[in-house]
């Protein structure tokens, strides 16, 4: 089964209470609960990590146990070079979202130090956005199925490489410029 590891940044065990003007009122356990209910629809296996804390996210991708991410790293999209080197150090392919569209919104947060390494982004849908994110990794994966990995995440298991064949993220519904980071 491939194994979906959702990772969420600072703030987003707010939502719901948080700024709903531009989050909207869906809590985190309800998307979670959602990506857990499509995903066996899906026959994906997921797991959920909200943290507040740059350290826990990165300490959890290092353990390379998952073959796809999808993450929403909030704040830490626009500071975070630490997070985007674990994110190229795992080797695992992932999908960015945000519930608002950065692009739209202040300027610090045009700056994005996972855009240009993410295989797809999923901007401005609000909670609906998880969703979509797995149903693209459902696409992307589709005919695939996770052999064991070794602990050491061993590559000859396959499966991210055959899903970073599958497609790049000309299919994001990636809305926007998105300036390279540090540009300007
Ligand atoms: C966010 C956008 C970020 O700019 C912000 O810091 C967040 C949430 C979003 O989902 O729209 O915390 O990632």
């Amino acid at each position: 089964m491939i194994r979906v590891l959702v990772l969420n940044g600072p703030n987003l065990n707010l939502l719901g209470a948080r700024e709903p003007e531009i989050y909207g009122h869906t809590t985190l356990a309800e998307i979670d609960e959602g990506l857990r209910r499509r995903g066996a629809e899906l026959g994906l296996a997921i797991e959920c990590l909200q943290s507040n804390h740059e350290g826990v996210l990165i300490d959890r991708l290092q353990r390379r146990d998952f073959d796809w991410v999808i993450v929403n790293a909030a704040g830490l999209t626009h500071t975070s070079v630490s997070l985007r080197d674990a994110l190229l150090a795992v080797g695992r392919p992932f999908v960015e979202v945000h519930l608002s569209d950065p692009s739209r919104r202040e300027p610090f947060r045009h700056v994005n130090y996972l855009h240009d390494i993410a295989d797809a982004t999923i901007v401005g849908r609000g909670a609906a956005g998880y969703v979509e994110a797995l149903e693209i990794v459902a696409s992307r994966t589709a005919g695939l199925a996770a052999a064991p990995r070794a602990a050491d995440g061993a590559d000859e298991a396959g499966t991210a490489d055959g899903a970073d064949e599958a497609g790049t993220a000309d299919a994001a519904a990636a809305a926007g410029p998105h300036p390279d980071p540090g540009a300007g």
